[in-house]
């Protein structure tokens, strides 16, 4: 069925996703993701991903709790969005008890973070741009790449190692993007912010499109 975006093309959902549809293209062609994509990689550097986003979203999630209260903000944080515990499951499962000894933060995945650190202690509405680029996007091409990770690697369907990519508590996914546009659309701000935060939503992109890039250079392939 093709989903349509209840929001025509002029409110602020549709600018979130017509300003980083270039960057989009981007972090979907980077080699690591077209590595990961077409099954070339080994589990190690799935896990290694699986790691990376755990430093991530630790940020992202405590951010939204700080932000639960915001006018702007609050209405977008969501318990059934919640990745961090799913995230610890899969980790727990693919690098053993001692995952968070064995874990450190790439250099883009520090970057990542003290963005996103940046941005929720000065400047709540440009969290938004943050929370859009994972959710969204972990709904949307996040299950193609769970597919494919249960495919290459073994994992039981949507059991240890993917749960990251399984939304328990989002029960229809086109239903909750429709909802979520829904709400950017009726978030209270004016035109010079909504193209800040659209800024932002692209430099968010950039971030992702650099982890892949230090993903990249740790799990190389031979030609
Ligand atoms: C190979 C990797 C990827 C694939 C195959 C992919 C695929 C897709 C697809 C098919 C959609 C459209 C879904 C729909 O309209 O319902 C989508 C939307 C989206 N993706 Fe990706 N994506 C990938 C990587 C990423 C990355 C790395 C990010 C950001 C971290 C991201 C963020 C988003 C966002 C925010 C949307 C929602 C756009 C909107 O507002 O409608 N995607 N993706």
């Amino acid at each position: 069925m093709t989903e349509t975006v209840s929001t025509g093309s002029t409110g602020f959902a549709a600018l979130l996703r017509d300003a980083s549809a270039q960057e989009h293209q981007r972090a979907e062609q980077s080699r690591f993701m077209g590595n990961l994509l077409g099954g070339r990689l080994g589990v190690d550097a799935y896990a290694e991903l699986a790691g990376q986003l755990w430093f991530v979203y630790r940020e992202l999630e405590q951010a939204g709790e700080r932000l639960a209260a915001d006018p702007v903000v609050g209405p977008f944080v969501d318990p059934a969005l919640e990745r961090t515990g799913a995230l610890e499951r899969d980790l727990l499962h693919l690098r053993g008890e001692g995952w968070r000894d064995s874990l450190s933060a790439l250099p883009a995945t520090e970057a990542y973070t003290a963005r996103l650190r940046e941005v929720a202690r000065d400047w709540a509405p440009g969290y938004l741009a943050h929370h859009y680029t994972r959710y969204l996007g972990d709904l949307s091409g996040g299950q193609i790449i769970r597919g494919i990770a249960e495919k290459t690697w073994g994992f039981e369907r949507k059991g240890d190692g993917v749960r990251f990519y399984v939304f328990e508590g989002v029960a229809n996914p086109a239903a909750f993007k429709r909802e979520y546009r829904a709400k950017l659309d009726a978030a209270e701000m004016d035109e010079v912010e909504r193209h800040r935060i659209a800024e932002e939503c692209k430099r968010a992109f950039r971030l992702n499109t650099a982890l892949f890039q230090d993903l990249d250079g740790r799990f190389p392939l031979s030609a």
